[in-house]
């Protein structure tokens, strides 16, 4: 079988769909579940573009041991050097410098000639080959190049020591049959592509992206970018779960492997869908909640018969576990640990303790707590931050007729302020109040409400954006109570400000 290695870009090109903002620790907590899962590269980050995003990659640099720690730079030598003193700690270090090299690209947005374009590439990659071995070279926009300027940067960057090419459908642009015959004719016209691992990037515009990955694998590329979810740029990037699950399920056709243990898959989907704040949709192949699922009778009566009439995969081989026991007020501290353990969780001591005791807090409020409960307490705990702003107490009222009020108290830096507003309804009351009381003034740029599981005693998940002098941040807040989840989302959103 021919390993196909897995290149993950959830933190990099996934970190660019539109409001995604993790902050370095979270981007370790993703990048370590990753690295659990098996994945080849982790591009942790495009360093020069913020602070927070050096500070990350730096992060994942020094915590990352079996994947290769990978940055993106574009092909300019502050680029290069900024990435590579992120990533200077890993044990395997790759940078990834692009240009693009379309006529489109190069005429309006660079500016630049062939010429100037094919010398730029090479000097890049020179220059970054003095800094790390592993280096890799993107034509940007490459799917839309023309052929024989891109066999030609192909085998200068190759020539000047890159050891991965990577050719990307920059604007989800190409088909499966295209796609593929780019890489064969490639690997027919560069005569030192030998010396390279070929890689593709596809994106999602059409809805091609795996099936263009598929695509080049089958016709000779041995690295696949993707994204967890298919997070990226626009539509997205190549979803990693479906990437491998078809490569595994179509083993009889493909003929490869890869390193990933796919049962890890659902547990990564969760924490990235978590994090992110990008729900998965739930007829999404593969990590959907309704992936697995089959609501007509004929199917049902087929898959209690056998489950292969309609199961192409099973749900345990992506770590969806169908355990439909439910846990409640009488379930003990063994019994919580146990079904953490089955649902793939590794926390720490402390982590473990928390959890047990939001359990225990849900348990005096709902009477039956399923897996998705226990998921959403989990995840909220799974990267923790310091509260500088503490909440006391609150009080929100809402009437017919008459405006909602709140009255809040709130404890920061030794002071404590309490504050009272009106408000249209009892959230926008509750959250100026909560604006009069604190020393900053961020904007509220999203709010979002969703019931967790069915049910009059459902717990409902708020996710709040804010923004702070160009800052974003993502807060969340579960619990049965709305108001107070939405107390909660706010203030954790607040607190990710200040750290
Ligand atoms: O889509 C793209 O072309 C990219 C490159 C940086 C590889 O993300
Ligand atoms: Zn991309």
């Amino acid at each position: 079988m021919k390993k196909i290695y897995i290149f993950d870009t959830t933190l990099r090109d996934g970190e660019q769909t539109p409001g995604v903002a993790l902050n370095p620790q979270e981007k370790l907590e993703i990048a370590k579940q990753l690295e659990a899962m098996g994945v080849d590269v982790i591009e942790a980050g495009f360093p020069i573009s913020s602070n927070g995003d050096f500070e990350g990659v730096k992060l994942i640099a020094k915590n990352i041991k079996n994947s290769t720690v990978n940055a993106l730079a574009r092909a300019n030598k502050s680029d290069i050097d900024r990435a590579y003193e992120a990533i200077k700690y890993a044990p395997k270090k790759r940078i990834h410098t692009f240009l693009a090299t379309s006529d489109v690209h190069m005429k309006y947005k660079l500016k630049m000639s062939e010429e100037e374009v094919l010398k730029r590439a090479t000097e890049m990659v020179s220059y970054a080959k003095t800094l790390v071995d592993d280096v890799e070279f993107s034509p940007e926009d490459g799917s839309r190049t023309r052929r024989e300027f891109l066999y030609k940067v192909l085998e200068n960057v190759i020539d000047a020591g890159a050891t991965v090419v990577n050719i990307p459908d920059t604007v989800g642009y190409s088909t499966p049959n295209e796609f593929g015959k780019l890489i064969k004719d490639i690997k027919e016209n560069v005569p030192n592509i030998s010396k390279a691992k070929i890689s593709v990037h596809c994106h999602n515009d059409l809805g091609l992206a795996v099936a263009n990955s598929l695509a080049a694998i089958e016709n000779g590329a041995e690295q696949v970018e993707c994204a967890v979810n298919g997070l990226g740029e626009r539509a997205g990037n190549a979803a990693l779960e479906e990437i491998v699950m078809a490569l595994r399920t179509r083993k009889d056709i493909y003929k490869c492997d890869t390193g990933i243990s796919t049962e890890r898959i659902y547990r990564v989907s969760s924490i990235v869908a978590h994090l992110s704040g990008i729900s998965v949709q739930p007829n999404k192949a593969i990590v959907g909640a309704n992936a697995f699922a089959h609501e007509s009778g004929i199917h049902q009566d087929g898959v209690l018969k056998n489950r292969e009439t309609y199961e192409i995969m099973t749900p345990e081989s992506v770590g969806f576990k169908t355990n439909n026991m439910v846990l409640g007020k009488h379930s003990g501290r063994h019994a919580f640990e146990d079904r953490i353990i089955e649902l793939g969780y590794n926390l720490t001591k402390e982590q473990l303790n928390e959890g047990f005791k939001k359990f225990k807090d849900l348990a005096d409020r709902k009477k039956e707590i399923s897996d998705k409960d226990i998921e959403a307490i989990i995840n909220q705990g799974v990267v923790s931050i310091e509260d500088y702003y503490k909440v006391e107490v609150f009080n929100v009222s809402t009437a017919k007729n008459i405006s909602a009020t709140a009255t809040v108290k709130i404890l920061y830096n030794d002071i404590e302020k309490v504050e009272a507003a009106c408000g249209d309804g009892p959230v926008s009351a509750l959250y100026k109040a909560i604006e009069r009381s604190i020393d900053i003034s961020p904007v509220l740029e999203d709010y979002s409400i969703q019931a967790i599981t069915s049910g009059s005693d459902a717990l409902g998940e708020v996710k709040v954006k804010l923004s702070l002098d160009g800052k974003k941040v993502l807060g969340m807040g579960i619990s049965t109570d709305v108001i107070e989840a939405s107390l909660m989302a706010y203030m954790n959103a607040l607190n990710k400000l200040r750290n």
